[in-house]
């Protein structure tokens, strides 16, 4: 079943790059007590995501977080590895929580699965935006097509807070 609007997120564990190496961190370590704007890419380095979804993120954060957020996460069904090269790449280390979903635990528990597979990239997640306080699910936006990122982007999210 999908996630709403007023459901809790479910538990489940991220990895994450940190100066110490590679952590997991929890549903909990990240929403817990937390207003957080989170966003979904069906991949690292894809056009969509590398060239708008992200870098949008990046140039609003400080507008975002300004309206009281205080965490910007993205996630995505790639390894922790790719997602801290792709956090390097966009020098958006400390900027934006990157949550690698390798599995696609994540994505699957709030049945935001996107098949790939036709073209060769697997499962992976929906591109999606959310706003999460305290772990409930306060505004969701999805994008119908993957190389699309509007309804979920920097711009529609600050517009919302
Ligand atoms: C993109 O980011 O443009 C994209 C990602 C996955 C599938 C197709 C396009």
């Amino acid at each position: 079943m999908t996630i709403a609007v007023g459901d809790r997120l479910p538990a489940a564990i991220f990895k994450t790059m940190t100066a110490d190496g590679v952590k997991e961190i929890s549903t909990a370590d990240v929403f817990a007590g937390k207003k957080v704007v989170l966003f979904a890419v069906p991949g690292a380095f894809t056009p969509t995501c590398s060239k708008s979804h992200l870098p949008g993120y990046l140039a609003d954060r400080e507008a975002i977080l300004a309206k009281g957020i205080d965490t910007i996460a993205v996630t995505a069904v790639n390894d922790v590895f790719v997602m801290d090269a792709w956090s390097k790449a966009a020098d958006a280390d400390g900027k934006i929580l990157f949550l690698a979903d390798g599995s696609a635990a994540f994505a699957q528990a709030i049945g935001l699965t996107l098949d790939l597979t036709a073209g060769g990239m697997g499962v992976r997640s929906k591109r999606y935006s959310m706003v999460v306080e305290d772990g409930v699910v306060k505004d969701l936006n999805f994008e119908e097509k993957p190389g699309v990122a509007e309804l979920t982007g920097a711009a529609c999210m600050l517009g919302k807070l």
